[in-house]
């Protein structure tokens, strides 16, 4: 019998720290129920005491999706482990996952204890999270950085304690496969008790090496993996779900081990987490980049034609890759537009199918055909909209160009935006610059009553086929402490411009906040 491995899903939580990733509260319940679809075993919804946000997201994701174990993130507080309790408890399965440093660097620079303090607050923090939720995982933050010895005293006492599941981090991506390796199997033999806990692995990608040390894990008998769809996360990123579930599949033979994913789902999940978070998934990226099952090479191309498994080991529909290139048009209907994007694995009430329908004639009318893409876009817009942020209502642009010699000292174009928030209209507010796209930006930081922003990137590309397809515009904005992004689209190139900007600007917005927050709560 192959060995099952629990997959625990952390796009929505340490996915979501990525810079520059942060997701909305109905695009955080929309891709949980994708996640669900997916298989996934545990779904860490979030860090409930970071935020407001994230407290209420995790609450929303424990009462309304179902079948996955909901998890929610704690530090080795009371407090904090309260607050994960209050967001995770309405779920079907609700677990509650704490942590605390064990490496000596972490214990005595960043939380100035000794190793005996630390193990008694991972034992008391566990024992206080057991009598609230049957269902608790420790992890020892920075695990792969910390004395063994040590280490095996932490895991047996937290187990002890109550621990349900143990996770061994590499906070930092520091470790390599045969080290993995023989950690793992350390901890089994020398863990009396740790046959009375599923023992996990979280692998960050420093190194580039988070999948092959996840699967070291497993090899040595780790029965949780921790990982993101398209291997999201700070800095380098997360091990990827998908690189793992593919390579369990694929490598049967070599790990006797299978999961619960249904791998057909992994496109669409790793689509809508691209689209939802704006992180692009590079062409070469193994399983769900663009060019993951595609033959250039003359000599490839005629080895599949003759038989695919010449050069595919895997099956492009195994992963959900479907040849099939759909459009939908103005006759579309609600019926075909629910089904299409249910296919993308958008599910929608009545009353959201009515405004995507809305949305979606706007672009029919400009556009004959409606592609996959465009109707990603409408998805963002629609499940990315917060409540008490900046909407565009209207803009009016004029450009054109000066005599060359005049070029340096007359900006030639003008831009009038008025915007609103919360019902309150801002404008009709007009600024001059060098070229429309400047104009449009210093009218709009103008209204919303920003000084200092600056613009790291912008750039402009096309979404789908023809000359008539949805330009998006992609924005990166400073103001010299926090950095943020905003994307739009729109068959206009300058609505797409001006929408991105505001975008960007909602979420420094957000992004500041819980800056603040984070700081409130003391650094995790
Ligand atoms: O990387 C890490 O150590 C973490 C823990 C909170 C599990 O994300
Ligand atoms: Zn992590």
């Amino acid at each position: 019998m192959p060995r099952r491995i629990i997959i625990f899903d952390t796009t929505l939580r340490d996915g979501e720290q990525a810079p520059g990733a942060s997701l909305g509260e109905q695009q955080k319940i929309t891709l949980a129920h994708q996640l669900a679809a997916l298989g996934v075993d545990v779904i860490e919804a979030g860090f409930p005491i970071s935020s407001p946000e994230d407290f209420r997201a995790v609450t929303r994701v424990a009462k309304e999706v179902k079948g996955p174990v909901i998890a929610g993130l704690a530090r080795t507080r009371e407090e904090d482990i309260q607050a994960c309790w209050e967001a995770v408890k309405h779920a079907e399965r609700p677990r509650i996952h704490t942590f605390i440093g064990t490496s000596d660097i972490h214990i005595e620079r960043k939380l100035r204890k000794t190793r005996e303090e630390v193990l008694e607050i991972a034992v008391a923090s566990v024992k206080f999270a057991r009598k609230l939720c049957p269902d608790v995982e420790f992890s020892a933050e920075d695990a792969l950085r910390t004395d063994f010895d040590y280490l095996c005293r932490v895991v047996e006492a937290a187990i002890a304690a109550g621990a349900t599941t143990i996770n061994i981090p590499d906070t930092v991506g520091y470790t390599v496969p045969w080290e993995m390796e023989q950690t793992i199997r350390g901890l089994f033999d020398r863990v009396p008790n740790i046959t009375d806990a599923v023992i996990s692995v979280h692998c960050h990608n420093d190194l580039g090496l988070a999948v092959a040390n996840s699967l070291a894990a497993v090899k040595a008998g780790a029965g949780q993996v921790e990982c993101t769809v398209n291997g999201i996360g700070e800095r380098a990123g997360n091990a990827s779900l998908e690189e793992i579930v593919m390579t369990l599949k694929t490598r049967r033979d070599r790990f006797d081990a299978e999961t619960n994913i249904d791998t057909t789902q992994i496109m669409k999940t790793s689509r809508m987490v691209a689209n939802f978070t704006g992180f692009v998934v590079q062409p070469n990226k193994a399983i769900v980049g663009a060019n993951a099952f595609a033959h250039e090479a003359g000599v490839h191309q005629h080895g599949v034609l003759m038989d695919r498994q010449t050069y595919e080991i895997m099956r492009p529909e195994d992963v959900g890759l479907t040849e099939s290139v759909l459009t939908l048009g103005r006759r579309s209907g609600r019926h075909g537009l629910r089904r299409r994007l249910q296919e993308l694995g958008y599910e929608l009430t009545d009353e959201q199918i009515e405004e995507a329908y809305r949305r979606f004639l706007a672009i029919a009318d400009r556009k004959k055909q409606v592609y996959d893409e465009d109707l990603e876009l409408i998805m963002r817009d629609m499940f990315g909209r917060e409540t008490g942020m900046w909407r565009l209502v209207g803009f009016q642009v004029m450009s054109g160009a000066a005599p060359s010699e005049e070029q340096e000292s007359a900006p030639f174009s003008t831009a009038v935006v008025t915007l609103r928030r919360q019902g309150k209209i801002r404008g009709p507010v007009a600024e001059v610059g060098n070229g429309p796209v400047d104009a449009l930006y210093r009218a709009i930081e103008r209204a919303v009553g920003e000084k200092r922003l600056s613009l790291v990137d912008y750039s402009l590309r096309s979404v789908s086929m023809g000359t008539d397809a949805m330009g998006e515009a992609m924005v990166r904005i400073t103001d010299g402490t926090t950095e943020s992004w905003g994307k739009s689209a729109s068959t206009d190139i300058l609505e797409a411009s001006a929408k991105a900007f505001v975008s960007a600007i909602n979420r420094l917005a957000i992004l500041r906040q819980r800056a603040q927050n984070e700081h409130a709560n003391g650094a995790k």
